[in-house]
């Protein structure tokens, strides 16, 4: 294709990207299926790759993230971002509109919108196109982080109206929908991460991860709520935000204006009784003075506006009968009490259980069977108990005393020094412990082999057949076909069997046989070594190469390595100290799992050994992760920021102009991809 071609072309797909993204997120009606909107999206990258001079940072290809930011800069806010005076109920709600009325002395109305539950934001736009993004901070100062809002895909980077003012900022709230806030936090638990207590706590920590094409992957939205900047032509805060909308940007339809403040209780209470239906959290309503001439002449004190006012939900509650403890036993062997509650209605759900944490949450409440038992759901997932009602508690009830020995094998419980949780020691034969050992060695992130889930593992162990990873390994077809899998009837719905047939079974099998491909330091990951998660796998798989090399460590080796504690080293000594772990590994090896480091990926081997290189840009013959790896296998280091320590900066194309200017600056050798394929033959 020649160059003016190419150009129209590639400008017509970022016009038909936008067209679609726009109908994806903000009409939520698509006309094209995903498959033909990546198709469009392909054919634009590699368009971009091939006539890289004309990649636009605003296009819709940059969505995907991959810029590392190490530490995000500090910015001041042009107009500072306040916050709102709060209410809990209507009387302070009156003396509000008191106030209004009072300081204005004419007629007015309102309007009053959602309080959406997530991370305040700033966005400004220079000639439609977006230039900064900063969060709130301390109101006065925030930070910078445009790289990671801009993947997210409902932010228009470039706006397709003429209308807009030249420059403006618009400022709404960053969050994350419920659904994809579970479909995440599920995948997460799958993959042995720890999870979000709540999506405002996921929003806020995706915002600042350094890795954008991670926040890319995260299911962020977002709303907006104010516009601020010369030249804006309507007299409204209503007219705003629907000029907003014009723009392109997403503004909640859920807002009302209103002639008195006996309107906006009424909107307050229709909206308390049905946010449980919302698809994200909210935590109240903000009731906002509608004329900007009005807004202006009432101003604002030190802390806030004197327009308007938040109206915060409390926290929902419930009261229910405590009807039993039970102490549940996780995959480390920690145990945590478990209130089974008499079923209640909260927050649009039933709870029926509460988490109590642990014996010094639970000795703090003095919870006892038969209390009556004060319930909340916040923003947390679990609902937890905040208080005993005493006045109601029965004369003879005991005191819980937390248990002493393991409710699933009977072993005495320990707890170490400084730790909340009490620990069953048992890990070889207490069965939640070795179905949760065994369900995180099939993970995704681990051996991977999904033809194997929960369920699965369930039976292999109820039947015997698999009680500790390398049994996987001496599975038979004839093992397996035919097993019973009994699925319980739960509510009203009668107990089922099913048996393991002959493509089940080949699945499994091919699994489990696929598994033996999997790399050394995802093996290592796999064995579930309490504290050894997968960065430091990783990390001890390249230093000592193979799992004997590994097993003969002794202390001062294996802390010698790169981010390797004394917590890491002490629990890597004590699994290999256990003749039972001893017998999996060599088990494992026998049947053909890879229990060594390719060659390069060992540290010091090959080329680029001891080189620390930086990687900038978009490559033509690898992927980001595909370089990096490429680095790591030569034997080199990937670092993401540069410094005097770095070797080379490898730069791609559309190589970000400060990473350069600092290279240069340090004098840090900046190679091309082909000097790079060069170097390592
Ligand atoms: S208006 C001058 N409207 O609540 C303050 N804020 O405590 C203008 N928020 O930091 C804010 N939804 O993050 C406004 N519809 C809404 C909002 C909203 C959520 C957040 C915002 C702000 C905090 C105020």
């Amino acid at each position: 294709m020649e160059k003016p071609e190419a150009l129209l072309r590639i400008r017509e797909l970022i016009e038909l990207i936008r067209h679609h993204n726009y109908l994806y997120y903000q009409q939520a009606s698509p006309e094209i299926s995903d498959y033909s909107f990546d198709l469009l999206l392909k054919e634009l990258e590699s368009l971009e790759k091939a006539f890289p001079e004309f990649l636009d940072p605003n296009s819709p290809s940059q969505r995907v993230g991959g810029e590392i930011t190490k530490v995000f800069k500090s910015v001041k806010h042009k107009y500072s971002m306040l916050s709102l005076d709060n209410t809990y109920s209507e009387e302070e709600l009156i003396d509000f509109d008191n106030r209004v009325n009072k300081l204005l002395g004419e007629p007015y109305e309102y309007v009053a919108e959602l309080k959406i539950d997530g991370v305040s934001i700033s966005l400004t736009y220079k000639s439609g196109k977006l230039i900064q993004a900063v969060t709130r901070g301390d109101g006065v100062q925030g930070d910078d982080v445009t790289v990671n809002v801009r993947t997210i895909q409902s932010i228009p980077i470039i706006l397709d109206s003429s209308s807009f003012p030249e420059e403006f900022e618009v400022r709404g709230e960053i969050y994350m929908p419920r659904a994809g806030f579970d479909m995440m936090n599920r995948a997460r638990a799958e993959d042995g991460e720890q999870l979000f207590a709540n999506p405002r706590n996921a929003t806020a920590g995706t915002l600042k991860t350094q890795d954008s094409s991670i926040v890319a992957q995260r299911p962020l939205n977002a709303f907006f709520y104010n516009l601020m900047g010369d030249g804006i032509e309507s007299e409204s805060h209503f007219d705003r935000l629907n000029l907003l909308k014009s723009w392109g940007f997403r503004v909640s339809d859920i807002r009302t204006k209103a002639k008195n403040i006996s309107q906006i209780v009424d909107f307050v209470e229709e909206i308390n009784q049905s946010r449980s239906q919302l698809d994200f959290d909210i935590d109240g309503v903000v009731i906002k003075v509608n004329s900007i001439r009005q807004q202006e002449k009432l101003g604002f004190t030190s802390k806030s506006p004197r327009w308007a006012i938040a109206y915060k939900f409390k926290a929902e509650e419930a009261v229910t009968r405590l009807q039993s403890i039970v102490y549940q036993v996780g995959r480390t062997g920690a145990v945590t009490p478990v209130a089974n509650l008499e079923p209640v209605l909260l927050a649009g759900t039933t709870v029926k259980r509460a988490s109590l944490h642990n014996a010094d949450v639970m000795m703090a409440l003095d919870v006892r069977v038969g209390d009556f038992v004060h319930v909340e759901k916040g923003g947390e997932i679990i609902p937890k108990i905040t208080s005993v009602d005493f006045s109601a508690r029965h004369t003879e009830s005991l005191p819980e005393k937390f248990i002493e020995f393991c409710p699933e094998c009977g072993t005495q419980l320990v707890r170490s020094e400084g730790e909340a949780a009490w620990y069953c020691p048992n890990d070889v034969s207490c069965p939640p412990q070795i179905k949760g050992k065994l369900e995180h060695f099939i993970a995704r992130k681990a051996m991977n082999i999904d033809s194997l889930g929960e369920g699965k593992i369930e039976v292999l162990f109820d039947q015997d057949l698999v009680k500790n990873p390398a049994d996987l390994y001496s599975l038979t077809f004839d093992m397996l076909l035919g097993i019973e899998k009994v699925i319980p009837g739960d509510e009203g719905k009668a107990m089922r069997r099913v048996s393991f047939r002959e493509k089940t079974v080949e699945n499994i099998l091919q699994g489990i046989e696929n598994s033996k491909r999997v790399p050394f330091e995802r093996v290592l990951f796999a064995l579930g070594i309490r504290h050894v998660g997968e960065t430091s796998a990783k990390k001890l798989a390249r230093h000592f190469g193979n799992i004997e090399a590994l097993m003969a460590a002794r202390y001062e080796d294996l802390v010698s390595v790169d981010e390797i504690g004394d917590k890491i080293a002490g629990s890597v000594l004590s699994y290999f100290s256990d003749t039972k772990n001893i017998e999996i590994v060599n088990k494992l090896r026998e049947a053909g799992v890879i229990m060594h480091a390719e060659q390069g990926v060992l540290t010091g081997v090959g080329v680029l050994q001891g080189k620390v290189l930086v990687v900038s840009g978009v490559f033509n013959k690898f992927s980001r992760d595909g370089i990096k790896q490429s680095i790591e296998q030569n034997g080199g280091k990937v670092s993401s920021s540069i410094s005097s320590k770095t070797d080379y900066v490898l730069a791609g194309e559309n190589m970000g102009p400060e990473k350069r200017r600092k290279a240069e600056d340090l004098g840090v050798k900046i190679i091309s991809e082909e000097e790079y394929l060069e170097m390592i033959g």
